[in-house]
């Protein structure tokens, strides 16, 4: 699931295809018409779905779409990719356990929006990133890979971002590979 850039996206596919993530990557799904994510899947062969946000009544009716595709494509893991759309207990009860989120900060600081923005405004010298399991309260799921990036005195928030991002193509693969594994457990 991607609502922009789609760099979080090629990094997953990127792994499965070199081999350190025993997985596939069926369907992305975005939000925007002609983000980059999108481009990303037509240039990388993946297949893609749009369900644009704008064109539901409701973010229930938008979660009741995007299950019927993930289900549709049959997946395991769902990983919500740089997904900017607050989601539903009709996705999340659908993919209990097998929803991740990245974001940009070391949870549980700096939830929410402009975690980078947030970071830089507090003064903080160390930030980073998170994978997590997604639960109701936004950005508040069990943690399941962190990477920490230091902040530097000459960073704005580019800079800060482009660090940041790299840590996030690093861990969202481990974090992947984590919640199957957790998947695969019994108990
Ligand atoms: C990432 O920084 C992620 O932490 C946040 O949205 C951004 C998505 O970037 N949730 P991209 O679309 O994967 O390049």
């Amino acid at each position: 699931m991607a609502s922009g850039s789609g760099s979080n996206f090629e990094a997953l596919v990127q792994a499965c295809r070199g081999g350190h993530l025993h997985a596939e990557v069926a369907l992305l799904v975005v939000n925007n018409p002609g983000c980059g994510a999108q481009a990303r899947a037509e240039r990388l062969g993946v297949p893609w779905q749009l369900h644009d946000h704008r064109t539901q009544p409701s973010r229930e009716q938008l979660d009741q779409a995007l299950v019927k595709a993930f289900r549709g494509a049959a997946v395991d893991v769902v990983v919500m990719a740089g997904w900017m759309r607050v989601v539903t207990p009709t996705l999340i009860g659908a993919f209990a356990e097998r929803l991740v989120n990245i974001h940009p900060s070391l949870l549980p600081s700096f939830r929410g929006l402009d975690a980078v923005g947030q970071a830089l405004a507090a003064g903080v010298t160390l930030t980073g990133c998170t994978a997590h399991l997604v639960c109701e309260e936004v950005d508040a799921g069990r943690i399941l890979v962190q990477a920490a990036v230091p902040v530097l005195s000459d960073d704005d928030h580019a800079s800060l971002s482009a660090r940041i991002q790299r840590q996030e193509h690093r861990i969202l693969p481990l974090a992947v590979a984590l919640t199957a594994q957790q998947l695969g457990e019994p108990g």
